[in-house]
């Protein structure tokens, strides 16, 4: 069911990869509630993934931007509001990458410069898309600007490495950013979604179980990428147009458990005192 939520809105969407991309599904969400936009990522995953073929089913322009670089920051919103005709209603960071995950180096031996580089894809990345939409006065007023987060950020899980860094420094930037752009009356939050079986997802070490553990700590189960881009379209809607600077919980009740009955099953199968074996 569609509601039009998004009629008249214009907004950039970073991070499509491919199909199992939290931002590639919230593109096609986007586009059935009525919104238009400009699709945009690093150069070289416009080369390895499929954008083209989601940018002619949304009918969307494709500008390369390495989302670290301010020039390309720059000429990614001039050429998006020369594109969709007028300023930005909503802008989606949905952007992560650790080096040191993808080289699997442990915790105790991280290499320091690719924890900066960590930390300015995951993290600071946030930062200069909104430093660049507030310096060319890209956004319009209510607009609504999103970044993806993840528990980590408050909870260790080991093979995270250093982008649990990355996603507290991120939701830290939320809230300075949220204060500053709320004068121009545009809100800002991160919406820390449960795992989810994507290309950035998957890199990391283990991801199979604690997509499992998450899935049977979660009342609801896990949070899939069409759930977390319904929820995209509600925060670019004007019904949470009072909703900023907050790390909003997308995860099925996991950050609020302390344990559940799948979870006791499992570890205990033949435990008869365990009311639900
Ligand atoms: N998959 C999960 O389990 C999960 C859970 C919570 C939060 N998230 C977050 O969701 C967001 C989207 O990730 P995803 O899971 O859809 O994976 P994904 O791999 O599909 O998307 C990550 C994107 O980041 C882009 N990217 C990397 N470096 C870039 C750069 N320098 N400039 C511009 N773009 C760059 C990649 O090209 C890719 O499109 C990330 O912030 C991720 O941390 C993911």
């Amino acid at each position: 069911m569609t509601y039009n939520l998004l009629k008249g809105k214009k907004g950039i969407v970073f991070g499509a990869l491919d199909e199992n991309s939290i931002a590639w599904q919230a593109a096609k969400k986007i586009k059935e509630e009525g919104g238009t936009f400009t699709l945009t990522n690093a150069s070289i995953a416009l080369r390895m993934g499929g954008i083209h073929q989601l940018a002619e089913e949304c009918k969307a322009a494709v500008i390369p931007a390495d989302a670290t670089s301010i020039e390309d920051l720059e000429n990614l919103f001039n050429r998006s509001i020369e594109v969709l005709g007028g300023k930005l209603d909503f802008v989606l960071h949905a952007i992560g990458m650790s080096p040191n995950v993808r080289k699997k180096k442990s915790y105790g031996d991280l290499d320091y410069a690719w924890f900066m580089k960590t930390l300015d894809v995951s993290a600071l990345s946030f930062h200069k898309v909104m430093h660049v939409a507030e310096k060319l006065d890209a956004m319009n007023a209510w607009g609504s600007i999103l970044a993806l987060s993840y528990i980590a950020a408050q909870r260790t899980f080991p093979d995270y490495s250093d982008m649990a860094q990355a996603k507290a420094v991120l939701e830290s930037i939320a809230r300075s950013y949220g204060y500053r752009f709320a004068k121009k009356k545009v809100r800002v939050n991160t919406i820390s979604q449960s795992p989810t079986m994507t290309t950035a997802g998957r890199g990391v070490p283990g991801f199979d179980v604690f997509y499992e553990y998450a899935h049977k700590m979660s009342p609801l189960g896990n949070a899939s990428a069409t759930d977390c881009a319904n929820y995209i379209v509600l925060m670019f809607s004007d019904l949470s147009r009072m909703v900023t600077m907050q790390n909003l919980m997308h995860d099925g009740g996991f950050s609020s458990s302390g344990i559940t009955e799948a979870v006791i099953t499992s570890l205990y199968p033949h435990d008869k005192t365990n009311p639900s074996s």
